[in-house]
């Protein structure tokens, strides 16, 4: 049988307002939560590049961009949008809740 996968909550969906993104240290994590449309999307807060925190970058639609050097990422892969960032930023899958941003926690 499967185990079911460990969530986490991290905060209030009315805590991260629209189109922008908050910070939200929790167990060993630090991470960076966005709300886009209604959605909400969870990243690694650390880009991949140096030492830029992506909740105090600029949020543009799905496209994060750190403040440090102006690599972007999409919040919604990962994946790099624009350099000088060349690894991607880890994602979260975020539950579905209906009070509270969850995301599940992988078993590495
Ligand atoms: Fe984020 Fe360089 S630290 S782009």
């Amino acid at each position: 049988m499967t185990q079911p996968v460990p969530t986490l909550t991290l905060c209030k969906k009315s805590d991260v307002p629209e189109d922008e993104a908050i910070q939200i240290e929790k167990d060993d994590l630090v991470l960076a939560v966005y709300h886009v449309d209604g959605e909400f999307f969870v990243t690694d807060d650390l880009c991949t590049h140096g030492p830029g925190s992506l909740s105090q970058g600029y949020l543009d639609g799905h496209v994060i961009e750190c403040d440090f050097h102006a690599g972007c990422f999409d919040i919604r892969s990962g994946e790099v949008v624009t350099p000088p960032c060349m690894i991607p930023i880890k994602t979260y899958k975020v539950t579905e809740d209906p009070d509270d941003v969850v995301i599940e926690i992988p078993r590495d």
